[in-house]
């Protein structure tokens, strides 16, 4: 059997994709429309997004007895201006926890990074959520402040997490066959700030330890 195959993230993605949001961030799902603002700067030359999903291929009779319909299990995004990247969300489905898919993802989102030309990518997460941090710290991502009450309405608080692009050449390989090749994007646009990247984040000489960072309530909360 085939595991879920990798591919750009298209506007007819969306329904699937929210359907999934939904049950993954119950307290803070991002709305239709951040996914339509979202895509509407994923592409042409002057591009600052690359979203992907991962689609179950169909297997058998489409709507017959033995067969299932494609499927979405999986989605990410990346953010890229100015030489900083950042993981605006990524989400498996819970079916498929555990499989490697999360790293699939992530890594593609770097591949992007790096042909955005990012120095870095920075990412929010809850400081509860565990799973996800363990994949970003298998990733090289480091721990480098937090911003508190950045998930609402729950007052969670994130931990921000940095990644230097040179580190990726030491992550992890994905478990499983090789990823559907994208085509390069064009070079990075000139956005105003990434949503959710709050000023006053540690240089790339801060220090390792997480130190408290201001909030900024600009746009949604990224979910990676
Ligand atoms: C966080 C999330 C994306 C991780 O996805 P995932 O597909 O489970 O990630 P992976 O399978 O790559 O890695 C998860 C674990 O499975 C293990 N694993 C990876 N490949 C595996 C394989 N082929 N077989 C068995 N286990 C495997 C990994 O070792 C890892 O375990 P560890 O964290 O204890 O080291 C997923 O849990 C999710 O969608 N969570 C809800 C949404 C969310 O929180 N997103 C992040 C917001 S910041």
């Amino acid at each position: 059997m085939t595991g879920p195959v990798l591919r750009e993230m298209r506007w007819w993605d969306i329904a699937p994709v929210l359907d999934l949001e939904r049950e993954l961030f119950p307290e803070d799902a991002w709305s239709e429309g951040m996914f339509w603002s979202e895509l509407a700067h994923a592409r042409g030359p002057r591009s600052t997004r690359r979203y992907v999903v991962a689609e179950e291929p169909a297997t058998g009779a489409e709507g017959g007895s033995g067969g299932h319909a494609a499927r979405i299990v999986g989605y990410a995004g990346l953010a890229a201006a100015g030489g900083l990247g950042d993981v605006q969300t990524i989400a498996v489905a819970r079916d498929h926890w555990g499989t490697g898919l999360g790293a699939r993802l992530l890594t593609e989102l770097l591949h992007h990074a790096t042909a955005f030309e990012c120095e870095e990518v920075l990412l929010e997460v809850r400081v509860d959520n565990t799973r996800a941090q363990r994949l970003y710290e298998r990733f090289g991502f480091e721990p480098i402040g937090f911003r508190r009450g950045y998930y609402q309405p729950g007052n969670v608080d994130a931990l921000v997490m940095r990644l230097t692009v040179q580190d990726t050449a030491e992550t992890p390989e994905p478990p499983g066959p090789a990823d559907t090749p994208e085509p390069a994007p064009g070079p990075p646009g000139t956005a105003s700030a990434l949503p959710g990247t709050a000023p006053g984040l540690p240089g790339p000489s801060g220090t390792t330890e997480p130190t408290e960072t201001t909030e900024t309530t600009e746009s949604a909360e990224t979910h990676g």
